[in-house]
């Protein structure tokens, strides 16, 4: 397992964290969905990979619109996928293998099926009216009629970010579906009640929180209570942003929760959170240890770079270029103080073999390429599951295979509006659903990929055929063999925890560069983005003591001049010692 981190840098600097998304992971009994049992089942393959974390995303009670980021109870288990003796038994199973637990912590908003909400719903004068926001519809329209709304925001999931609520005859907010309303954090009683409900888990054993889009908690809030409307960019509604990102109290709220919760168990928990929308500033302001908020974020940039103007599913190519500019932004803004989360994939993103790689000819190279990237930077790696196998995106062609909610409900707006055909909503579909990357686990050749018995809830990729973990645990040479050596180098290796980070030929179109710096050791690394061979060139000859740390063609032996011949999707990691 990780061995003693150095003094300066907290454990996390040299750890890798892998991420479950327990519906698509392993089945145990039979009914097509993951559960707990199931990842049980698969503890020594985690421990084979060498991760020293998991995030399961959530396990809580859950009707489940929004595949469990939809929580009506947090301190219970959905049973589709078990109980709380199930998680605990998992939690001691990761633990004997050296491995902890890190919980999807979703309170930005709850499931409409939540206590708090339908208390909340049933009368103005409910003591839980205020846990929510209820607003009156715009002045002079009528309730309920299409921009009565009471501002003119759209929801991330397609349509009005407002509900009527005909009872009561005000509406609520939800950023995301109308089955996920938010919680209103300027009342003091729901962040009590969230801290008490997170020291719970804590005290269960829990090493620390993914933090669902965190930075939504604080809306914008004006002194008579009423929010802003945003400007309309693309399509019928206000963008959202400047009234609910990183909102004016959220980093007191961090602080307070930090206070609240975390007093006692601050270097033996890890908390990161997800904050869309934010810049380097904004992420130093959470990951700046001396702030006391979060120890690391993760940020869009980098996956919004193949987006057009009109939003997630309007697609451009990536230019290699915006993608070194930005991650390298990311890297100088948070060298002094902050810290990356660095992930290419998670269960909301298309996967990064298909994305940014190349998932037919060149799909094990691509992937290790990818990989090597990532891993080098500074930072805590993220692998989200099946990365590590290069499992690719699903390659659906039709409407009926699609699951997720964001998906449909983009089907569902775009027929209504009408602009698009449906050979054009399908083909942006299967670049950026988020199915792509919930189809299940690919572990052996057998029936459903060795994922179920049962009729998966989403169909399996009919590529696990060849792509699969069996095949690749077996694989000298594998994309699972080659992720095992990149952890293994993070945790060795004080240059990859600590180094400093340098971009080099930022202006190269297709070879990503950059060296990595501690105590007069360098690691020089470098990555083809193309098909093609490309020429690096460097500038300065390397030493004559150059060696070859990992690579996806060469051996070892290698020698390097100043000029450097890469191959298709090559990537190379060269130390210099100093
Ligand atoms: C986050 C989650 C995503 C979910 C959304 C609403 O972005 O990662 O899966 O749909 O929040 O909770």
């Amino acid at each position: 397992m990780n061995t003693e981190p150095p003094a300066a840098a907290p454990w996390w600097a040299s750890a890798v964290v892998y991420q479950i998304y327990p519906r698509s992971f392993q089945d145990s009994d039979g009914d097509g969905i993951g559960d707990l049992q199931g990842i049980r089942q698969r503890v020594d393959y985690l421990a084979e990979l060498g991760v020293d974390v998991v995030w399961l995303s959530p396990v809580y009670r859950s009707p489940q619109d929004d595949n469990g980021y939809d929580i009506s109870d947090y301190q219970d288990i959905d049973p589709l996928f078990g109980t709380l003796d199930d998680l605990d038994q998992l939690t001691s199973a990761l633990h004997e293998r050296g491995i902890k637990v890190v919980m999807d912590l979703v309170v930005n908003h709850t499931s409409h099926k939540h206590r708090w909400f339908t208390e909340s719903r049933s009368a103005k004068d409910s003591p839980r009216r205020d846990w929510y926001w209820w607003r009156p519809g715009r002045d002079g329209m009528e309730p309920g009629a299409p921009g009565g709304e009471p501002t003119n925001w759209g929801s991330l999931f397609s349509g009005p970010a407002w509900e009527y609520d005909e009872a009561t005859g005000e509406y609520y907010l939800h950023l995301f579906s109308r089955e996920q309303p938010d919680l209103n954090w300027e009342n003091p009683a729901v962040r009590e009640a969230i801290y008490a409900m997170m020291r719970w888990w804590l005290d269960r054993g829990i090493d620390g929180f993914r933090m669902d889009v965190i930075n939504f908690i604080s809306k914008n809030v004006r002194a008579d209570g009423s929010l802003p409307d945003g400007p309309v960019v693309s399509g019928p509604y206000g963008d959202p942003a400047q009234g609910t990102i990183n909102g004016p109290r959220v980093h007191e709220f961090l602080q307070e929760m930090q206070r609240e919760v975390f007093a006692g168990h601050r270097d033996a928990v890890l908390l990161v959170g997800e904050t869309p929308g934010t810049t380097v500033e904004d992420g130093l302001l959470f990951s700046d240890r001396r702030r006391s908020e979060l120890d690391m974020v993760f940020t869009f940039e980098h996956v919004s770079l193949d987006q057009g103007p009109g939003g997630k599913f309007d697609r451009k190519p990536l230019d290699l270029l915006d993608l070194k500019a930005t991650l390298g932004r990311w890297q100088t803004g948070l060298a002094d103080s902050g810290w990356n989360a660095l992930y290419w994939d998670n269960h909301d993103q298309p996967r990064i073999v298909s994305r940014y790689g190349d998932d037919g000819r060149y799909r094990v190279e691509s992937a290790t390429m990818l990989a090597t990237v990532l891993h080098l930077h500074r930072g805590t790696p993220y692998v989200y599951q099946g990365e590590e196998l290069a499992m690719t995106n699903a390659h659906f062609t039709s409407f009926d295979c699609y699951r997720d909610i964001e998906s449909l409900r983009y089907v569902a707006q775009s027929r209504e509006l009408g602009h698009l055909t449906d050979d054009q909503i399908l083909a942006s579909l299967a670049e950026v659903s988020r199915d792509n990357a919930r189809t299940p686990v690919q572990w052996d050749r057998s029936a459903n990929a060795g994922f179920t018995t049962g009729k998966p809830w989403i169909a399996v990729n009919p590529n696990y055929i060849t792509i699969n973990a069996a095949a690749q645990r077996a694989a000298r040479g594998s994309v699972f063999q080659y992720y095992r050596r990149l952890i293994m180098l993070r945790h060795a290796d004080p240059v990859v925890q600590r180094g400093d980070f340098t971009m080099l030929l930022p202006d190269h179109p297709h070879v990503y560069a950059f060296s990595r710096s501690l105590n007069g050791t360098r690691l020089l690394v470098l990555g083809n983005f193309s098909g093609h061979d490309q020429q690096a060139d460097l500038g300065q000859s390397l030493g004559d003591r150059t060696e070859l740390v990992i690579g996806n063609y060469r051996v070892p032996a290698s020698t390097f001049g100043a000029s450097i011949n890469l191959q298709p999707w090559e990537a190379l990691v060269i130390r210099e010692p100093g």
